[in-house]
């Protein structure tokens, strides 16, 4: 069988400019203009996939078709992700950080957001640290955890929970034995026990635009791998639609590299990478 090239067709200065401005737009990510093998790379495929000649007639179906706009940030999006990334941010969770969120009122639900929650290991991660907590006496916390990603796929992914071999592989023994079922039919496949799979709620939202994010009100957010994404008056725009849904007193997590981005009035720094809202 004839398979067409993935990569039929060069790109123009216009289409860079173009497709450059279209993923600010639909995703509110910063491509760099000289990318262009990244864009060629990602955006081959969608190519073959809508049968467009060149990427010129691909720029004019991105403005007529928005099923191919989600497609396109689709295409465009990292989603590397592992249980227990940044295992301090966790450490630091479970020794002092939730036991200071609910030293005041022991019996409450604590809301978790992971709020670029990929395929879902951030946030199962989480609860698995807040189990741990009840174990050290916090037994009056009942969690739950709000999951969002702009891509439906890996929300989708996250709410079914299932997991390869290599991919548990972050999570310690102890936490396998606990919180992971083997599949019966398949060989080195885990899905998380549904003990913690029913204190989870996913759906996609976009953190830039705000769509999807109504509702939302958490103790703690995950804001991780994501902030790098953005130049710098989108990623003020998505501070502050996560500011707005961190409780008084709530924790903010953002990866190790992209703690600087978050700095603003409202968030104290308690560690690197770990902000507190003021009361
Ligand atoms: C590199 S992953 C980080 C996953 C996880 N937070 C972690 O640190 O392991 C970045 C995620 O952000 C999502 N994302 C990108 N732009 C977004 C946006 N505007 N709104 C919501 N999610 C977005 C991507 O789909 C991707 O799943």
């Amino acid at each position: 069988m004839l398979h067409r090239p993935i990569n039929p067709s060069p790109l123009r200065p216009e289409e860079v400019r173009q497709l450059v401005a279209m993923a600010r737009t639909v995703v509110g990510i910063t491509i760099d203009t000289h990318k262009t093998d990244f864009l060629s790379g990602r955006l081959g495929r969608r190519l073959v996939a809508t049968g467009a000649k060149d990427y010129a007639e691909y720029c004019r179906l991105l403005q007529s078709n928005a099923a191919e706009r989600t497609a396109f940030g689709e295409a465009l999006t990292t989603h590397t992700t592992s249980f227990f990334r940044e295992k301090a941010q966790y450490d630091w969770l479970l020794e002092e950080g939730i036991p200071a969120l609910v030293e005041d009122q022991p019996q409450r639900e604590v809301v978790i957001w992971s709020a670029a929650c990929s395929t879902g290991q951030e946030g199962y991660s989480a609860l698995m640290v807040m189990q741990q907590a009840r174990d050290r006496g916090h037994r009056g916390i009942a969690p739950r955890l709000i999951g969002t990603d702009i891509s439906r796929p890996v929300v989708q992914r996250a709410k079914t929970a299932v997991y390869s071999k290599p991919e548990v592989e972050g999570i310690s023994l102890e936490l396998r034995r606990r919180f992971l079922l083997s599949s019966k039919s398949a060989d080195d496949v885990y899905r998380i026990v549904p003990e913690l799979r029913e204190q989870t709620t996913w759906r996609p939202a976009n953190l830039a635009s705000g769509d999807g994010l109504d509702g939302i009100s958490a103790d703690i957010v995950f804001l991780r791998n994501i902030l790098i994404y953005f130049d710098e008056e989108i990623r003020t725009r998505v501070i502050d639609n996560v500011f707005r849904r961190l409780k008084p007193g709530g924790i903010l997590m953002t990866g190790h590299t992209e703690a600087s981005h978050a700095r603003r009035d409202g968030l104290d720094l308690v560690r690197p990478s770990i902000y507190r809202k003021v009361t």
